[in-house]
């Protein structure tokens, strides 16, 4: 009998700490994790088995296939928005090739299984593309059909990604001559910046929020790459991995869409630094606006409409801003760098 088992990729990354740690604490899920990175020591014992791999090495998926029952996947690995300016065409293949890597791997499994497997995908506000600032700024909350011509190679792999789920869940071999029955249950999640008191983000434009807060709480300086009136939408881990574990377990019929918008709170990079200033008063933050980076943030949409995901599976963030930065951020912060 081989094991059944969730399968979380990019298992070292941001959303990856969070999930396995929740996830490993709540006892019965049996986790395999993967990732190009080693795993966090404190993780290891949260998992059933960590592999240190590529997504893009299929021998090696295919091994997973051979030996466990995957009920799941959470397929978090991915290249963010500025690391793939930096190699455009390696992002690619890593956030494009490797996710079709994985829908093939929930294929097979499904086969298998006699089943649809789940596929829960983080997609980003980087899937949006507003053309101007001033576009922006009269946009308001944006709904998830809204703006869809992203402009960072990121947010275009995403946006695919997205169709490419939406695919294999529905259209996949549709010329076969035998039925294709069993496919993959794809859910997907467009994700505001994310901001977590544990890990720090890597290689994203939204990460100006997150590095701002844990350079004042390890007394560095700072210098903002974004203009003070800089606007997007964020949300702490704990409601991030909320909202992924509810929309894992909501009823597919409840589904009346594969990619759900969610969000918490949308503060200006000002908003941002004055919050971080109240709670370390000696921080010294700066901004230095890097052109290109502002631009990204200028075509990321300031604010999202999650009402189908309210609608759907009654989606509501446990943390609005304040007690965003009260209750979990900066008591925890200070904790961690104590
Ligand atoms: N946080 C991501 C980034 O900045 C967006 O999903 O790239």
């Amino acid at each position: 009998m081989r094991k059944e088992v969730v399968l979380i990729t990019g298992a070292n990354g941001e959303i990856g700490h969070g999930l396995i740690s929740h996830l490993g604490e709540s006892g019965d899920t049996k986790i395999v994790a993967m990732d190009v990175q080693p795993l966090d020591a404190s993780l290891l014992p949260l998992c059933e088995r960590f592999i240190q791999g590529d997504i893009l090495d299929n021998l090696l998926l295919g091994r997973l296939v051979a030996e466990y029952d995957i009920r799941t996947i959470y397929h978090l690995a991915s290249i963010l928005s500025t690391k793939a300016e930096y190699n455009p065409e390696t992002a690619h293949r890593v956030n494009v090739e490797g996710t079709l890597n994985l829908l093939r791997l929930a294929v097979e499994q499904s086969s298998w299984q006699g089943k649809p497997v789940k596929f829960l995908y983080p997609s980003s506000i980087a899937a949006y593309g507003l053309p101007s600032l001033e576009v922006k700024k009269k946009a308001g909350k944006i709904k998830e059909c809204d703006w869809c011509a992203p402009t960072t190679m990121y947010g275009c792999n995403k946006l695919y990604c997205e169709h490419l789920g939406r695919y294999y869940s529905r259209y996949y071999r549709q010329l076969a001559a035998d039925e294709v029955k069993h496919t993959v249950d794809f859910r997907c999640l467009r994700f505001p910046g994310l901001i977590s008191s544990v890990t720090i983000p890597t290689g994203g434009t939204s990460d100006y929020g997150p590095e701002m807060l844990h350079h004042a709480a390890q007394g560095k300086p700072y210098a903002c790459f974004v203009r003070p009136d800089a606007k997007l939408p964020f949300m702490v881990m704990p409601d991030a991995i909320k909202s992924l574990l509810q929309l894992e377990s909501a009823p597919r019929e409840n589904l009346k869409q594969m990619v759900y918008n969610v969000t918490s709170f949308s503060p200006t990079a000002e908003e941002f630094m004055v919050r971080v200033k109240k709670a370390f008063p000696n921080a010294v933050i700066t901004f230095e606006p890097h052109p290109a980076r502002q631009n990204i943030v200028d075509s990321w949409p300031a604010d999202v409409d999650d009402s189908a995901a309210t609608r759907d599976w009654g989606w509501k963030p446990d943390y609005d801003e304040q007690r965003a930065f009260d209750e979990y951020l900066i008591p925890s912060i200070k904790a961690r760098y104590a």
